[in-house]
């Protein structure tokens, strides 16, 4: 099934990504279909995090499904929440095509999309005519190219003003290495005044996603202004800049600009989720994503502190039975 969806593209990863989602919306107009099939898949131990019922751990995570076209396929998989996203306060088309690159050998992929995206407020319009979902909605939200950083805060209020009454959490996006100065508000006052302003709206769990490229005392600075705003968690991690730990097989491609994901960032993701752990003695929700290809990563990431797992790479290369598998190996 890989084979044939990795050929669909005619060999280009943006096209096949395409076409799988364009299935999966198909596929997520049969209600009957995608209710046996989330039986099948699906069944999972719930659990309640951050006020919110999830009815399992594992997450689709932001970046497959960036406008929400497929929002009820993808229980069918297994996944027991959804973030979709980054969405941004303007419509843009992100960077110029190829963008997107798979590194077989790897299992990894680099990207450079740039916040492709249809805007939140087509996002929220979309949410509206859906009605209620079968599972939890994390909404991602980041800043438009064209919105100078100085001015981010807006751009960010106005995605979370159009998209609150559908969300069950937002993901607050500061990690994405393809929006330039977009990781700059990682940093302690940008993001002090960032999450001070959001906090402000409306009484929607906030989560930060962060970037697995901070160092230990950018990483305990970040989550001392976490705290202090009481976001509702962190999502960690995004995408690395680092390129280690990729077969010598895709060096010629591994040398693209963007951001990595897939087994080579497993470690690191784990290892910032442990950081986080042991810096806020555990009392900071964390949802883990990186590199889990395989039910014992997930158990890893649980161990390490994770409440919640997010998928996306290891869905690409491992199919829809590796959710299950999760959900299996956590029951
Ligand atoms: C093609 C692609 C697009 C992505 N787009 C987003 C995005 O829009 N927002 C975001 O927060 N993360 C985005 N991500 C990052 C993933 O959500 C995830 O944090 C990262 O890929 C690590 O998980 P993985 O190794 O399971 O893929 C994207 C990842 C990929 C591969």
């Amino acid at each position: 099934m890989r084979r044939a969806l990795f050929r669909m593209g005619g060999g280009d990863a943006e096209t096949a990504h395409e076409r799988t989602v364009a299935m999966a919306a198909r596929l997520g107009r049969l209600p009957r279909v995608t209710r046996a099939l989330a039986r099948h898949f699906g069944a999972a131990t719930p659990r309640e995090v951050f006020g919110v019922r999830f009815p399992g751990p594992v997450g689709l995570a932001a970046g497959m499904d960036k406008n929400g076209v497929a929002l009820p396929a993808w229980p069918a998989f297994g996944f027991g929440f959804v973030e979709v996203g980054t969405v941004t306060a303007e419509p843009q088309p992100g960077n110029p095509r190829p963008r997107l690159y798979r590194l077989p050998a790897s299992e990894a992929v680099i990207n450079r999309m740039g916040f492709n995206n249809l805007g939140a407020a087509a996002l929220a319009a979309r949410l509206r005519d859906l009605g209620p979902l079968p599972v939890p909605l994390g909404v991602s939200i980041g800043k438009s190219k064209v919105t100078p950083v100085a001015e981010a805060v807006a751009d960010y209020r106005s995605s979370l003003r159009l998209l609150f009454p559908y969300a069950d959490y937002f993901a607050v996006n500061v990690s994405s290495p393809n929006t330039p100065g977009l990781r700059g508000l990682q940093d302690r006052s940008a993001l002090d005044e960032l999450l001070g302003e959001l906090r402000g709206e409306q009484p929607v769990p906030l989560l930060v996603k962060i970037a697995p490229d901070l160092t230990d005392s950018a990483l305990a600075e970040l989550l001392e202004v976490c705290e202090a705003h009481k976001v509702a968690g962190v999502i960690a991690t995004n995408t690395t800049l680092g390129r280690s730990g990729l077969s010598s097989a895709d060096s010629v491609v591994g040398a693209e600009v963007g951001g990595l994901s897939g087994r080579p960032l497993t470690a690191r993701a784990l290892e910032v989720v442990r950081f986080v752990t042991s810096e806020t003695g555990g009392r900071l929700p964390i949802i883990g994503v990186g590199g889990i290809h395989t039910a014992d990563d997930a158990l890893r990431m649980f161990d390490a502190g994770a409440s919640l797992v997010q998928l996306y790479t290891g869905f690409i290369y491992r199919g829809p039975g590796l959710a299950r598998a999760i959900n299996r190996a956590t029951r």
